[in-house]
């Protein structure tokens, strides 16, 4: 008889990927988890073999349905969903910044995935995808990393519930390869390329094919001794090598890196500025993944991950070219 994955926000990235993995392997079947299941992403995985089930993260008795018979479910949660609900804005306290808002949603989030997760007997393994504790790896210099505290809690208060010992594991994304290439590589006048980011152009910052590498991470994980801590990173690169990278790739002239403060950041993307700038800097004084020692690499569970290299030679950027 085969196994059972259900896979929470099927019609997201990471998601995506964690179906795509389970439904080529065999003695798998695949449940998406949806909020919306009349949406083209959610009918395009039910065309494709999928299972696909409505539920909400905010209300538990839909996850618990939604889990039954599970041997493995993949967790995920997302602030940026969260930010961009319009009710987010009316629904906060007056005073209340939307970014600690969303926060207190995304954590209560994690905690219901992960008491509905405790309550299947039968389950074998709960992943969920969480980041750093920003707040405790930073030793309190970074106090307002929301998107990643609120992972990182959740995570905490999984590995605390009794009905998930010795059935809980966690992964960690690195930055998407595609983050900065829609908004900030830009052809400049005289034909070449140049990048903004925020802080130093030659400190190394992990990113990753999550959408393609993240399925056989979550796998190996699976197949892991629970307890493990994955950080799925794919290639660290700083800006100035991510441009050469890129350019290289695509033939055509590099022109530099320019390196924005986090106020130029929060004034370009007005509540996320401050997560991503921030995020990369914890990233380049503290690490990415924190300061816990128990957190490995793909290459210890054997999974050969995507260079950028790679991903730029697959890539269709049309678009930006
Ligand atoms: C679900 O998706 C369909 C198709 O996109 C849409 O028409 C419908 O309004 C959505 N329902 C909800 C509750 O969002
Ligand atoms: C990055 O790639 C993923 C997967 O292909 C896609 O869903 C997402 O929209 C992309 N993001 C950007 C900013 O292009």
């Amino acid at each position: 008889m085969s196994k059972l994955i259900v896979v929470t926000g099927i019609t997201g990235v990471q998601g995506g990927s964690v179906a795509r993995t389970y439904l080529n392997t065999p003695g798998w079947k695949v449940r998406g988890v949806t909020r919306n299941k009349s949406s083209e992403r959610a009918k395009f995985w039910a065309s494709n073999g999928v299972e696909m089930v409505e539920a909400n993260l905010d209300d538990i008795s839909s996850l618990k349905s939604a889990f039954q018979g599970a041997n493995i479910i993949f967790g995920v949660t997302d602030f940026w969903t969260i930010f961009k609900d319009p009710e987010s804005m009316t629904k906060k306290k007056p005073s209340q910044d939307i970014t600690e808002y969303c926060f207190e949603v995304e954590l209560q989030q994690g905690k219901n995935l992960a008491d509905s997760a405790a309550s299947i007997p039968a389950l074998e393994r709960y992943i969920f995808s969480s980041m750093a504790n920003a707040i405790k790896s930073s030793y309190g210099k970074y106090r307002q990393l929301y998107h990643m505290d609120s992972k990182a809690f959740a995570a905490d208060y999984a590995k605390s519930l009794p009905g998930l010992n010795g059935k809980f594991s966690q992964i960690q994304a690195p930055i998407y390869f595609n983050l900065t290439l829609l908004t900030d590589l830009m052809k400049n006048t005289d034909g070449t390329y140049r990048i903004k980011g925020i802080g130093s152009g030659d400190a190394p910052i992990p990113f990753g094919h999550v959408a393609k590498d993240f399925g056989p991470c979550v796998r190996a994980v699976a197949n892991a001794e629970p307890g493990i801590n994955l950080f799925a990173v794919g290639e660290e690169l700083s800006w100035n090598r991510y441009l050469d990278t890129w350019c290289g790739s695509q033939g055509v002239l590099k022109g530099g890196y320019d390196e924005q403060s986090l106020d130029w950041w929060m004034e370009k993307l007005p509540g996320l500025g401050r997560e991503f700038g921030e995020n990369v800097l914890f990233s380049t004084e503290f690490g990415y993944a924190g300061n816990d020692p128990s957190v490995i690499r793909p290459s210890q569970l054997g999974v050969k991950m995507t260079t950028f290299r790679e991903y730029c030679a697959e890539t269709d950027f049309s678009r930006i070219l």
